[in-house]
């Protein structure tokens, strides 16, 4: 039994209108479902973020951003500020997902500097850390992670730890209907908690570990039943209220 984080990454997909249904639906699965156990995080596109807020504030539902920038304000024209998305009731940020890395050639620079810009303001931020194919397939995966990890938690204390949750995102899963396996899951899991102990301590024991990468209704148990996963950042299925929900009641069965 552990810790259980459901996120929904709705990456560039819903309006306005429709992220509001989206969020309908999942609050009225909590409603009926109440006294989860589990927390539930929806992070739809920077268009529908205040008007989520608005709907989610009173509520359970947790309320995170794909992205932000790190100054406060100024001439950055087409950023978006931590302190604006905090306004807006945003307690999670996604940080280094694979796909900024890869089509805005965001470096692990660049996500170091938004990871302690957002523990200043803070929020929580979810890193995402993961090998590509290639990586994998010349057995450089463990290296790939703990690079990424190195490089992007560089000038966290001890004491920050536990406010950082990791996204395990294999690239090669990612939108392609094909999860690690489960031995997979377990390994990359097992690896970086070791990690984070090593170099943060025991503190690192409480932080939250999630898999993300064709993580659906249909993998659920089998992923989220691993010891050290504790939860998912979920793409596709989030989008589906039923497939989300599903996953939900899936992380209800493992959760402290
Ligand atoms: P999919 O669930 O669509 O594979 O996406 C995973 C992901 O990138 C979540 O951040």
């Amino acid at each position: 039994m552990k810790n259980m984080l459901i996120a929904g990454n709705w990456k560039m997909n819903t309006n306005v209108f429709e992220s509001q249904k989206l969020v309908e639906y999942i609050l009225g699965f909590m409603k009926t479902n109440d006294n989860l156990k589990s927390r539930v995080l929806v992070c739809p596109p920077f268009t529908s973020v205040y008007a989520i807020g608005q709907i989610v504030k009173n509520s359970e539902l947790l309320l995170g951003a794909q992205n932000c920038y790190f100054e406060e304000k100024g001439a950055f024209t087409g950023e978006i500020s931590i302190p604006m998305l905090e306004y807006c009731g945003v307690s999670h940020i996604i940080i280094g997902h694979s796909e900024r890395r890869s089509y805005f050639k965001e470096d692990d620079e660049l996500i170091n500097k938004k990871l302690l810009a957002i523990l200043e303001h803070h929020l929580t931020p979810i890193l995402c850390i993961g090998e590509t194919l290639d990586e994998r397939n010349q057995g450089k995966t463990f290296d790939v992670l703990k690079n990424q990890l190195d490089k992007d938690l560089s000038g966290v204390s001890k004491e920050q730890i536990d406010r950082i949750v990791v996204a395990y995102e294999p690239v090669w899963a990612i939108g392609t209907g094909i999860s690690a396996t489960r031995e997979q899951v377990v390994e990359a899991h097992n690896f970086l908690r070791q990690l984070l102990i090593d170099k943060f301590g025991e503190n690192a024991n409480s932080v939250y570990i999630l898999y993300g990468g064709s993580l659906s209704e249909k993998n659920a148990d089998e992923i989220l039943s691993i010891e050290n996963v504790n939860g998912g950042l979920i793409g596709g299925a989030s989008l589906k209220g039923d497939s989300f929900c599903s996953i939900i009641q899936t992380a209800e069965k493992y959760v402290v």
